[in-house]
């Protein structure tokens, strides 16, 4: 890989031991990917928890061992340095103020505020969400990123026209203090291009509606880059980012197009370039069928323990509308309900009373983690009802849970009479 004086001067050890080590792992992993140079990165989202039991043993000799082994796959512990670029903390596994409701031991608490206050002081902004973009981190058009998280990733590249790969804790830790990453794959120009035509024939419009045809254009072009023609309403932030992590779970999708909204491409023709595309595909009612069956295949009994929603992590708006679906009423003595935000976002809902309404209804406001990166559902869980497409996809595999996916009214409900009766209108 060819490299610039200042980044040979890096890898020589003249900016330090971590950054000497950043620069080698980046550049084996460069040449791995056969990527010919290094480009410069302005934003990092990266995770630097240390909470996990895995973690107690590098913790317990301090957060440089942490990070010199988890963020810089180094055995050697070198010391930590000040970010070089803006930097923020993506989800990690705990709640730090909600681990009486998880059930996270202590220590791991502990261990996780100690890590936010070391990591914090190297300058890593402490957003901890997957929607780092709902939070105040919010890279612009062509902007070169390194981003971890494949909701946060497909949601960078296709609806901010900023430019990542899906990275590791390794590279993004890397980057984090060098300014770099390789220059292969969503950074170059024409790995952005569309491959899959898909002829939507149906009206897109719920959450719901957005959730089912990520799925089912996930599930078709895996890796690919879907462009969906004919979207006839406007879709908003929150139904783009459901779309996205829909996509990102039953395939790998960490671009798209959608013509007119999209930022890369105003037209059909502009999503492909000068080519033409790989394939083609309609969405239809039949489509959306299949889509919703599948989402439900884990599950047949009624009876719902848990209701998770809030993934991706909700915007104030999704907290408000739940809020005011509980308002006044409670919770089935059965089923538990858990509404997850950014922390920030907890901060506001709170402010306007939300968080109180959704707990007088019996239900907890979280943050910072969710039921699949933290691996936690209430005690005895084995029914689950999310109005998440990628939680739908995770939980059944990952926790053995049934798992009923729906319409945010279907989920409160569920969790208000302990009863799924959702269906597709
Ligand atoms: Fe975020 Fe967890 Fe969903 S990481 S996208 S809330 S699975």
């Amino acid at each position: 890989m060819k490299l610039t004086d200042a980044e040979k001067a890096m890898l020589d050890g003249a900016q330090g031991k971590a950054k000497q080590k950043a620069m080698d792992l980046l550049v084996r992993y460069g040449e791995a990917l056969g990527a010919e140079r290094l480009v410069d990165v302005t934003n990092v989202a990266s995770t630097f928890n240390a909470g996990s039991p895995a973690m107690k043993p590098y913790a317990e000799k301090g957060m440089d061992a942490v990070f010199s082994k988890f963020n810089l796959d180094s055995d050697e512990v070198v010391e930590t340095p000040q970010v070089e670029v803006y930097t923020c903390q993506l989800i990690h596994g705990i709640d730090t103020q909600n681990a009486h409701v998880t059930g996270v031991a202590e220590e791991g608490v502990n261990r996780q505020k100690t890590a936010e206050r070391f990591f914090g002081g190297r300058g890593v902004a402490m957003f901890n969400t997957c929607t780092p973009y709902q939070v105040g981190n919010v890279p612009v058009k062509g902007e070169h990123c390194a981003w971890m998280e494949s909701s946060a990733v497909v949601y960078c590249n296709s609806v901010l026209g900023a430019r990542t790969n899906t990275e590791g804790r390794e590279s993004t830790g890397a980057a984090s203090i060098t300014g770099k990453i390789p220059y292969w794959g969503y950074h170059v120009p024409e790995n952005r291009l569309g491959t899959h035509l898909v002829d939507v024939e149906v009206d897109v419009d719920s959450m719901m509606d957005w959730g089912l045809l990520g799925y089912y254009v996930g599930e078709i072009v895996e890796e690919d880059i879907p462009v969906l023609a004919g979207i006839r309403n406007v879709p908003s932030m929150i139904k783009l980012k459901h779309f996205g992590a829909a996509s990102a779970s039953s395939g790998g999708v960490e671009m798209y197009h959608i013509p007119g909204v999209t930022p890369e491409a105003d037209t059909v023709e502009d999503a492909f370039g000068s080519r033409k595309p790989r394939e083609r595909f309609k969405y239809g009612k039949a489509e959306r069928k299949i889509a919703y069956d599948n989402l439900n295949s884990s599950a047949k009994d009624t009876a719902v323990d848990f209701v998770m929603l809030g993934c991706p992590h909700n915007t104030v708006e999704q907290v408000w509308t739940i809020a005011r679906l509980l308002d006044g009423r409670k919770l089935s003595p059965n089923t538990q309900l858990w509404v997850f935000t950014p922390r920030a976002l907890r901060d506001a809902a709170e402010l306007a009373g939300y968080g109180d309404m959704i707990r007088k209804a019996g239900g907890h406001l979280m943050s910072d983690t969710c039921p699949a990166i933290g691996r936690i559902v209430p005690e005895g869980t084995k029914v689950v009802a999310t109005d998440s497409a990628k939680q739908a996809h995770y939980l059944p595999a990952m926790l053995k849970t049934q798992t009923w996916f729906g319409t945010v009214e279907d989920c409160v409900n569920a969790a208000l009479t302990g009863q799924w009766r959702g269906g597709l209108s």
